[in-house]
């Protein structure tokens, strides 16, 4: 390929994300491409990791909720803000005398299909709470609970570039280590997950995550990814 190929325009003209707008062209996850379950209830769980409640994190997270109810009646979905419990540093062979086992008993029940984890981004990095929760799930590498969960992340961050995709990063690697399948954010945006941008620039739009349109749009796409990826791992074949 010449360089006269590889150049920005030809990107996105070959992607279908050119002139017609970035989220034109290509077909979203339809409640069509997924098997019917018959009455079987997928429950797909988001994990909030921000140290603010309801905000952008939160507010990102419940639309893929939202978004992943679309695919099929038969997904339920569950908002779990990390900061409604009290977390402690999980120490190898110990027992933490936190509220972790709450947690547990959620995200290992069996009609939970697939879990969204969603941080903002602090320092580059995901949130200390994101951080501890996940420091919980040595044991799911010997007991398979989450073995064959859907899973996918969301990040937010207060710059354009602040992190997203590196936090995105460091979540899945997490999460690949206890057997979840991880899925991304699908079409028509199509990357690895949900990345979203807290462009706040005033009292006007402070925290206000719905004017990020294609971050929002990431979200929306991923909640149905996981939602058909649940829905098609809980069909008998
Ligand atoms: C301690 C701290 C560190 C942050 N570090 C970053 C950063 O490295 N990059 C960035 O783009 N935004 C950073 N931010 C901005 C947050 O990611 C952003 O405001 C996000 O929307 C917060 O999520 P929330 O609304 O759920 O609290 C930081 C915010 C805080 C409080």
């Amino acid at each position: 390929m010449t360089n006269k190929n590889l150049n920005r325009r030809h990107f996105l003209g070959t992607t279908g994300i050119a002139t017609a707008g970035i989220l034109a062209g290509a077909k979203p996850v339809q409640a069509a491409d997924v098997p019917a379950s018959g009455n079987k209830k997928v429950r797909i769980v988001a994990i909030c990791g921000s140290h603010r409640k309801g905000k952008t994190t939160a507010t990102a997270l419940q639309m893929a909720l939202d978004s992943a109810k679309t695919i099929s009646p038969n997904i339920e979905t569950e908002l779990i803000e990390l900061m409604d419990y009290k977390l402690e540093p999980a120490v190898p062979g110990g027992t933490a005398m936190d509220d972790y086992d709450k947690i547990n008993a959620k995200i290992t029940d069996p009609a939970v299909g697939g879990i969204i984890f969603g941080s903002p981004v602090y320092f580059s990095n995901m949130s200390s709470l994101m951080k501890m929760f996940i420091e919980h799930f040595g044991p799911y590498k010997k007991n398979g609970a989450l073995s064959n969960k859907a899973a996918g992340v969301l990040t937010v961050a207060g710059a354009r570039n602040g992190g997203q995709e590196a936090v995105g990063q460091s979540i899945m690697a997490a999460l690949l280590g206890v057997e979840m399948i991880m899925v991304g954010d699908g079409r028509p945006t199509g990357h690895s997950g949900a990345t979203l941008w807290n462009n706040s620039k005033d009292e006007t739009t402070k925290d206000n995550i719905t004017l990020d349109e294609f971050g929002c749009a990431t979200a929306k796409g991923l909640g149905k990814r996981i939602a058909e990826v649940a829905l098609r791992m809980s069909t008998k074949v």
